[in-house]
């Protein structure tokens, strides 16, 4: 696939989406859209007045856009918008049903910007809706260093230090990553907090990599392949090549000893 910077900031000033003209979010799908394939369906949070319909069916053509956004739902050339809150868990699993039997190879966060809508929706659709080796774009983190202000009517109060920046909260999910390096305790304490982000451990565990742009974040989903170098023995085998090291020492001591005359004497 080659989606190139200057094909994506034509798409954005032919539809006019702010993803462009505004966050020139051009600088990252250049890299992150080429990740995988999407041949097949895309799915958008966030409907705004309609351009960023205009700007996927540029640079995707041959895919149907599913979007979803609070009060709207129209079927189009090429595109469904679907009723939904993403703030609400009952209206993300219908849709969620909806979409269940499609082969979505694309989603974009770009609706509420609101964290904890923004974990909410990918715990579901991250999981349950997007193809393997394929990306999850979340728009617009800036709302997480808001502090006493709000967007679309919901108060946003975060800032750097805030547990509940989404920020924050993926940078959490990068240790989660390397997890195998961690001991048990470890990992359990980690488990925790992932889990008392809001964040369900099925879910991240189906990550792949998370990368960070300005104002955005694209998450690769893993396949199973990925999966091997999680189940392998690492810290059981780090455990065994430190016990061998010690046998090696005391054989090595024992000798010295035995040289020194000493060894029969203690
Ligand atoms: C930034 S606009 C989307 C712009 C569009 N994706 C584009 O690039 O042209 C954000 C949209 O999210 C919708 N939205 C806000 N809160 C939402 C919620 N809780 N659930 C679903 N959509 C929501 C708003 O109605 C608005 O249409």
């Amino acid at each position: 696939m080659n989606i190139s910077r200057d094909k994506i900031k034509l798409a954005g000033n032919f539809s006019g989406t702010d993803k462009v003209t505004h966050h020139g979010y051009e600088r990252f799908y250049s890299d992150f859209l080429n990740r995988s394939k999407i041949n097949n369906q895309i799915l958008e949070i966030g409907y705004g007045e309609g351009q960023s319909i205009k700007f996927w069916k540029r640079l995707f053509p041959n895919s149907f856009l599913n979007i979803i956004d609070l009060n709207k739902s129209e079927i189009g050339n090429g595109y469904k918008v679907f009723k939904c809150d993403q703030s609400s868990l009952t209206d993300l699993k219908k849709i969620q049903k909806e979409l269940q039997s499609k082969s979505i190879d694309l989603i974009i966060d770009d609706g509420s910007h609101i964290p904890e809508h923004i974990i909410l929706t990918f715990n579901l659709f991250f999981k349950a809706l997007l193809n393997s080796d394929c990306i999850y774009i979340i728009e617009d983190i800036e709302t997480s260093y808001w502090m006493n202000s709000d967007c679309y009517g919901y108060p946003t109060n975060y800032g750097i230090e805030s547990k509940n920046s989404i920020v924050n909260s993926f940078c959490v999910l990068a240790h989660w990553l390397n997890r195998e390096f961690l001991n048990e305790k470890q990992k359990n304490k980690l488990e925790n907090k992932v889990k008392s982000l809001g964040f369900n451990i099925d879910t991240v565990n189906s990550i792949r990599s998370i990368t960070f742009g300005h104002n955005c974040i694209c998450i690769n989903k893993n396949s199973k392949d990925d999966l091997k170098y999680l189940d392998r023995d690492y810290r059981f085998k780090s455990k065994i090549n430190g016990f061998i090291n010690i046998l090696k020492f005391k054989k090595k001591l024992k000798n010295f000893l035995i040289k020194l005359k000493i060894y029969n004497q203690i």
